[in-house]
């Protein structure tokens, strides 16, 4: 989502639409404008695109020098009118934009209904709204705080108020938030390209901290009050560049927020130590335990999390499963019962393939889950049961962070279904889960070795075809680790099971072929470092990917990457940072584009 907010002497419609225009990379599915008149606040909202708030306010617009806007990326709650930002408190005296997850909203929401509050929409954001207008205490500030300290989650808050109509509050907790200081007036915005026209000297909120905007003064603090000095920082960066958040690429900006991704799919998930997916999973333990086999269909990198699903699944839930790619799935007359669980896995959830063969299977019987990162659409709306991967909107062609967060609901999906099921103590399910939370940290050290791949993929992009080796779930990586290099390198890469090997691909294996060998799996590490010695004798140039401690694959190896540790089930999303980091630097030193490459498209369509 995207937060805008303008106090000053201009009128605010102009400045906060077209502050929300430069946020349309984000992507989305509503928008809308909250701006005080003098009098009271009036709201704007519509469904679609920018251009249809655009064609309302062109009917009755919103005059007034104080306002806030939002473009919005479902989380809790389809897109629509009454979904879109801002929302209002009962009085409608307040209003709220609102970019995150408040991971306590139902329980509030329940307070405030009982205390006789009325809600319009089915958003987290409204509570908050109902909130404020229900704590206050005849002080804008004070009252936020108030409303603040009730909330959990991850989330920046604009708000203003008829009371106190000479201010704009703002706070940040884990969600993005800067300030722009201009003269005789002031901005908010949750990314910086959606004020660069008026200003370049900004404040970045940290955690935990507000901000209290008048037209001439910009006051920071701590949530608690405590006042904050900061020099404000000087953007330097073009509009270009600020839309990638300072990265190169989208691609790369995505690989780099793929620690917050894995956060957020996980948070509200977990509940004492154990997964809770009841309130989007509606299957009841019943027919949880009733489920005699799952089918993963997807497509594209979909797919591919898919194939480590298929060990996820069968590891921890024993159940049998099958993978399968949507355009062959849709048309092999797949066997479907009434006891088949078909998981369909989409980043857009509007692939052409996946959703016919989710209809498909929705006609033979199959009960269908759906695992998508985007809420309200086709796949989410069709499918029994969704699951939401929090990834926030993915630009590039080549799908990073999506793909993390669909390894991240399928861990939370096993571990659910194995509780259910029982095949896993609670002890064993708290263990992995707490390998789980850690997920996130050890990702963003993977990130810390950017210089070495990027060295690495620089050493071998003039080569023409390249192999990527692993067994168990390191060959479900490799098969992605391949397929992002082929996508945007256009370097033709082929992955197999590393034992496969010496069935035929061995064959191709010559003096300097680059090959990428994953070995991270405990229990077949053996057998890969012999895989490895194979190619090594016939002068493959090996790039092998080891676990944090062991030193025996340094032996066989060209160079090594060292994955933090954790446990073999989870190690695909940790491997897999490297390889989307290796295919990206092999495309920029080809010289192609990273984001857009030929031939292909983010969301396919069609058939
Ligand atoms: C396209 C994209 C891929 C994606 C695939 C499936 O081919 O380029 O990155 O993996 O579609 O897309 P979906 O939105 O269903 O995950």
């Amino acid at each position: 989502c995207g937060i805008v907010g303008y106090i000053g002497a201009k009128q605010a419609q102009n400045i906060l639409l077209e502050g929300l225009s430069k946020l349309e990379y984000r992507g989305y599915d509503s928008a809308g404008l909250a701006v005080y008149n003098g009098e009271t606040i009036s709201v704007n909202k519509a469904q679609g695109r920018l251009s249809n708030l655009e064609e309302k306010l062109a009917v009755r617009s919103l005059p007034g020098v104080l306002g806030i806007g939002h473009t919005r990326w479902a989380t809790h709650g389809k897109p629509s009118d009454e979904n879109a930002h801002p929302h209002v408190d009962s009085t409608g005296r307040f209003a709220v934009v609102h970019n995150g997850i408040i991971e306590n909203y139902i329980q509030l929401k329940e307070e405030l209904m009982a205390k006789g509050h009325t809600f319009q929409s089915e958003t987290d954001t409204e509570v908050v709204a109902k909130l404020i207008g229900d704590l206050w205490n005849g002080d804008l500030v004070s009252t936020v705080q108030a409303t603040v300290s009730r909330l959990e989650g991850a989330f920046a808050l604009g708000v203003i108020s008829e009371n106190e109509p000479d201010k704009l509050v703002a706070v940040r907790y884990a969600s993005p938030l800067v300030v722009g200081i201009g003269r005789g007036e002031n901005f908010i915005a949750s990314d910086i390209p959606a004020i660069l026209k008026h200003t370049r000297e900004v404040y970045i909120l940290e955690d935990g901290e507000m901000a209290v905007l008048t037209k001439d003064q910009v006051k920071l603090m701590k949530v608690d009050g405590t006042p904050v000095e900061r020099e404000p920082m000087h953007v330097s960066w073009d509009i270009e560049t600020a839309e990638k958040g300072g990265y190169d690429r989208f691609m790369l900006k995505e690989i780099h927020e793929q620690p917050k991704a894995i956060r957020d799919t996980l948070a509200s998930r977990i509940k004492d130590g154990l997964v809770d997916l009841s309130n989007e999973v509606a299957l009841s333990p019943e027919a949880i335990r009733n489920i005699e086999k799952i089918h993963f269909v997807a497509c594209g990198t979909a797919y591919h999390a898919g194939l480590v699903g298929k060990y996820v699944l069968e590891d921890l839930a024993r159940i049998p499963v099958e993978c399968d790619v949507a355009s062959e799935y849709r048309y092999r007359d797949p066997i479907i019962t009434d006891k088949t669980l078909v998981v369909v896995i989409s980043q857009s959830g509007e692939t052409a393939d996946t959703l016919a063969a989710l209809r498909e299977a929705k006609k033979q019987g199959a009960r269908v889950l759906a695992i998508t990162n985007v809420v309200g659409s086709s796949v989410a709306r069709e499918a029994d049961d969704v699951i939401i991967t929090w990834a926030g909107p993915e630009i590039a062609v080549a799908s990073t962070k999506a793909y993390t967060s669909q390894l991240i609901a399928i861990y939370l999906l096993g571990l659910y279904f194995a509780q259910v099921r029982g095949h896993k103590s609670e002890a064993e399910l708290k263990e992995i889960i707490s390998h789980l939370g850690q997920l996130a940290g050890l990702a963003e050290q993977v990130l810390e070795y950017e210089g070495k791949i990027a060295e690495f993929a620089r050493s071998i992009a003039d080569n023409e075809h390249l192999f990527f080796l692993g067994r168990g779930l390191d060959y479900a990586v490799a098969l992605e680790g391949s397929l992002k290099l082929k996508e945007i390198s256009y370097i033709h890469s082929e992955a197999y099971a590393a034992g496969e090997l010496k069935h035929g691909t061995l064959a191709l294996i010559e003096e300097n072929i680059p090959v990428v060998a994953l070995a991270t799996q405990s229990s077949v590490f053996d057998k890969m470092v012999s895989n490895i010695q194979e190619v090594k004798a016939r002068g493959a140039k090996v790039l092998g990917f080891a676990v944090e401690g062991d030193s025996e694959l340094q032996k066989s190896v060209d160079e090594v990457i060292t994955i933090p540790k954790t446990i073999d089930l989870l190690a695909p999303v940790l491997t897999v940072i490297p390889l989307q980091l290796f295919a990206y630097y092999a495309c920029i030193q080809r010289g192609y584009d990273v984001d857009k490459p030929r031939n292909l498209a983010k969301s396919v369509t069609v058939e």
